[in-house]
């Protein structure tokens, strides 16, 4: 269905919810993701390349791959800028069909079939400097497989179903494990700032900053492992 700024999004009758806010799928992805997510990020780690320390990549895991949406917006801004690379982890249990992400109105429809295409489980080169591993586990199952290969995350885009729908995937067990993973002043940002996130947030360790929201809500989250 279409949202207000005419990007769609998709509706689980399973979770009955929305895939993306109603107000806006697009200026959703855009301002809670990319805006206060990858380019903040991206800033500390031009500076810290300024002051010595190399780093070359981004290391980027969504919780959530969905309609492929947050990826492709940050593939398009990494065609933008190009100054450090990406490697993308993207955790979908639930993989959209053909039939459905076919519809969607997202720019650049050669990249996005190219999101969708790609094999699951391989990390797949889509730009010289956007690398993408899609994963079709539910989060716990890849914290628990692969949390000893994973590199260190630098930005962490959490796009879970709400802590109604999916409690467990918004505890302080989960958020905790997950903060293991992030180097330190990495970030998590998602799109829900109630007030059981934050305590489950705070109490994993992470310094939380409560943002204005996008068109629609009054707040996000970006919570921040210290450096
Ligand atoms: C809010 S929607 C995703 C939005 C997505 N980022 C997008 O732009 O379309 C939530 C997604 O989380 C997936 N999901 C459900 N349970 C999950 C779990 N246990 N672990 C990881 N992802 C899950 C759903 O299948 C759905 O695609």
């Amino acid at each position: 269905m279409p949202t207000d700024d005419q990007s769609k999004t998709l509706f689980s009758a399973k979770y009955n919810q929305h895939y993306h806010s109603i107000k806006g799928a697009m200026t959703e992805s855009k301002y809670v993701f990319i805006e206060s997510g990858l380019h903040w990020v991206r800033q500390i780690l031009m500076d810290h390349k300024k002051d010595g320390t190399v780093i070359e990549q981004i290391n980027c895991l969504e919780v959530g791959f969905g309609t492929g949406l947050n990826a492709l917006l940050s593939m398009l801004d990494q065609g933008i800028t190009n100054t450090l690379s990406i490697h993308y982890t993207a955790i979908e249990p639930s993989p959209v069909s053909q039939s459905i992400w076919e519809q969607l109105n997202y720019p650049n429809l050669e990249l996005f079939s190219r999101l969708h295409q790609s094999p699951w489980g391989q990390s797949v080169s889509i730009l010289p400097t956007f690398t993408l591993y899609k994963v079709e586990r539910v989060l716990s199952d890849f914290l628990e497989r692969e949390s000893a290969t994973t590199d260190p995350i630098h930005l962490i885009y959490f796009d879970a179903f709400s802590p109604e729908a999916l409690p467990e995937l918004w505890s302080e067990s989960i958020f905790a494990q997950l903060y293991s993973l992030m180097a330190p002043g990495g970030i998590l940002v998602t799109y829900c700032a109630k007030g059981v996130v934050k305590t489950a947030l705070r109490s994993a360790g992470f310094q939380v900053q409560r943002l204005p929201g996008p068109p629609g809500k009054h707040h996000m989250l970006r919570a921040v492992k210290a450096s």
